[in-house]
C-alpha cells in the first residue's frame, strides 16, 4: 500500500510553493509513493516511464505519466523541460548484472544530470545508497551496484546542479512512522521503510538547506524536518 499522505501535508506544512517535478523511474516503489505525497501537497508530479501500460498506476496517484526511457533515449532532455526539480528514483534492481548498473544506475542518472543543465533546470534529488562511499569493501554482487551509485552521484555533485544525495539503507515496505536518523556519517547499516524515503525525498525538494549535502537515511526517532535541519 502506498501511505504516508497524511504525513506529508504535516511534513510540508509551511512551505507554500509548487513545482513541476520529474521522477525518473516513475514507477518504483519509492518513486508512486513519491508522486503521490507530491501531488497531495499540489506540485506536479512527473513520472518518467518507458512501459505505457504502467501510466495508469501514475495517474491513480494524481500524477502525470511521461514515456521515455533511461537506456534508450539519446537524452532525455524533452523530458525534463519545464521542471523545476528532477528526482532520480530508477534503479536496474536487482535481478539485472553488472552491465545494467551502469547504464540505469549510472548512466540515467548523469543522462538525467545532463538534461536538467540543458534545460536550466537546477534542483536534483538523488536516490542513492548506503555503501557509496566505499564500494570496494562490498561483495561481489553489490560492488558493481556499488560503482555505479558512486559514479553516479560524484557526477552530479560535480556538475554544479543543486544537488542532495540521499543514501537511504535496506528499503523495507513497513508504513512508514515520519521518524527517521539522518547522517552525513558515512558507513552505517540498517533498515528504512519506503514510505519514509519517500517522505524525505518530498521534504528535500523544500528545503533547500538540504542543498549540496549528502547523507544516509534510517528509520529512527527523530520527525523529518527537525533530521533534515542538517
Ligand atoms: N533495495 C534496497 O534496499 C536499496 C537500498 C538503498 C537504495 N536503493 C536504491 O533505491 C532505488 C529505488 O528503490 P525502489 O524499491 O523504488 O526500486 P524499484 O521499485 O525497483 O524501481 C526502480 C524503477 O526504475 C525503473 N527503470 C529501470 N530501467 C529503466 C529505464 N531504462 N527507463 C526508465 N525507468 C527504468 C523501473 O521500471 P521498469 O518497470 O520499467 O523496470 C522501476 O520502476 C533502487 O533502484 C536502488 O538504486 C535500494
Amino acid at each position: 500500500m502506498i501511505g504516508g499522505q497524511a504525513a506529508s501535508a504535516v511534513l510540508l506544512a509551511g512551505y507554500d510553493w509548487v513545482m513541476d517535478i520529474l521522477v525518473a523511474g516513475g514507477h518504483g516503489q519509492i518513486a508512486l509513493r513519491l508522486l503521490k505525497l507530491l501531488a497531495a501537497d499540489g506540485h506536479t508530479a512527473r513520472g518518467l516511464i518507458r512501459k505505457p501500460e504502467q501510466a495508469a498506476d501514475l495517474t491513480a496517484v494524481g500524477a502525470v505519466p511521461v514515456i521515455g526511457d533511461l537506456e534508450n533515449d539519446p537524452s532525455l532532455a524533452p523530458y525534463v523541460k519545464g521542471s523545476d526539480a528532477v528526482v532520480f528514483a530508477a534503479g536496474a534492481g536487482p535481478g539485472s548484472g553488472p552491465a545494467r548498473k551502469r547504464t540505469v544506475d549510472l548512466g540515467g542518472a548523469i543522462k538525467l544530470a545532463d538534461a536538467a543543465m540543458s534545460e536550466g533546470v537546477t534542483r536534483y534529488v538523488m536516490v542513492s545508497s548506503i555503501g557509496a562511499q566505499d564500494p570496494s569493501s562490498a561483495g561481489p554482487t553489490m560492488q558493481p551496484y556499488l560503482e555505479a551509485k558512486a559514479e553516479a552521484d560524484a557526477y552530479v555533485i560535480g556538475s554544479g546542479l543543486d544537488c542532495t544525495i540521499v543514501r537511504p539503507g535496506s528499503l523495507t515496505d513497513d508504513p512508514g512512522t515520519g521518524l527517521v536518523t539522518v547522517t552525513r556519517d558515512l558507513g552505517n547499516r540498517g533498515p528504512v521503510p519506503r514510505d519514509d524515503v519517500a517522505a524525505v525525498l518530498a521534504a528535500c525538494l523544500v528545503t533547500p538547506t538540504t542543498i549540496g549535502v549528502t547523507f544516509e537515511l534510517f528509520a529512527g526517532d527523530t520527525p523529518i524536518p527537525e533530521a533534515l535541519k542538517l
